[in-house]
């Protein structure tokens, strides 16, 4: 059970007071170096606080998923709409024109296959060769309560100890096991042990209860895991509650790539992260889009 914490004293998560961030615009990253500021900015719209990033790195642990068989035509046209691109080296090595300029957010770990426990990861990539392809941050999956927690935690240690070396981010996956519940409870302890061990930034999935309390007990920027394929509305609900409850941005892919209009819905997505806007009114626009796109083929 998560957080053993023997205290009969309530917590309190002081939820309506927003944590300060003196000398810069994210929270936590107030004193790292200017390189590693540059990179978050790159990453973060320094004017809103938040990111909409495209995550398409599903095919290290579960090959060819669907909507990523052909990263080269359905997902490189995406990619202008993104903030930032979550993915492997090898998909940025051979499908990713080296002209586009988005910041890329590198996944470093790997290892077990969909046909075995996903938490016995290693590292998988080599500090060196992430500086040499630019990327703006580096990210791997920390497996709390997992089978191999102890060295995905230790995995996540060493990535930043290497990021900290260059003033690269990293952004820490809290991967849920088969068998736990999530829950605030569970991220809050999972998200926290992230941010104390040094990630920079966290990517966390949205729960209905208490997602405030899984916010303001990070003292690092956090962003909305997307999840499997849901209606486009809820998705676009769930985007929305958790940047009214304190994520700085979302990191979705199959909410994307898998609708039936995806550039429609990125930008719907784009629209509830930067600008608020209500989920019935982004999917007003989404429908919108996917009509005039629709028509526009032909
Ligand atoms: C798993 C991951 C993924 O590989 C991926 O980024 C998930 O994206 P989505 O759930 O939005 O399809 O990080 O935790």
């Amino acid at each position: 059970m998560p957080e053993v914490d023997s205290s009969k004293k309530e917590k309190e998560y002081y939820e309506d007071v927003p944590q300060e961030a003196p000398g810069f615009f994210l929270k936590g990253a107030g004193n790292v170096d200017w390189g590693m500021k540059n990179r978050l900015s790159r990453i973060f719209n320094p004017e809103t606080g938040r990111t909409v990033m495209l995550a398409i790195d599903h095919g290290y642990f579960q090959g060819p998923t669907t909507g990523l068989e052909r990263i080269d035509l359905s997902i490189v046209p995406l990619m202008p709409y993104a903030d930032a691109l979550m993915l492997t080296r090898g998909v940025l090595r051979t499908m990713v024109p080296a002209s586009l300029t988005k910041p890329i957010v590198m996944r470093c770990s790997g290892g077990p296959s969909i046909l075995k426990e996903l938490s016995n990861e290693h590292l998988a990539v080599d500090i060196e060769d992430a500086i040499r392809m630019n990327v703006s941050a580096i990210t791997l999956q920390v497996f709390i309560g997992g089978e191999f927690e102890s060295r995905s935690v230790r995995n996540m240690t060493r990535l930043v100890d290497m990021g900290l070396r260059y003033g690269i981010p990293v952004m820490a996956v809290t991967a849920v096991g088969k068998d736990m519940v999530r829950d605030a409870r569970y991220f809050r302890l999972a998200c926290r042990i992230c941010a104390e061990l040094g990630a920079q930034f966290i990517k966390c999935y949205y729960v209905d209860e208490g997602f405030r309390t899984v916010t303001s007990s990070c003292p690092v920027p956090i962003v909305m895991a997307g999840g499997k394929k849901i209606a486009e509305l809820d998705a676009l609900t769930m985007a929305y509650n958790a940047i009214q409850q304190g994520a700085s941005g979302v990191d979705m892919g199959r909410n994307i790539f898998q609708s039936e209009a995806p550039k429609a819905m990125i930008q719907a997505v784009r629209k509830v992260v930067h600008e608020n806007m209500k989920p019935k009114e982004a999917l007003n626009l989404y429908e919108t889009l996917k009509n005039e796109q629709e028509k526009a083929r032909g």
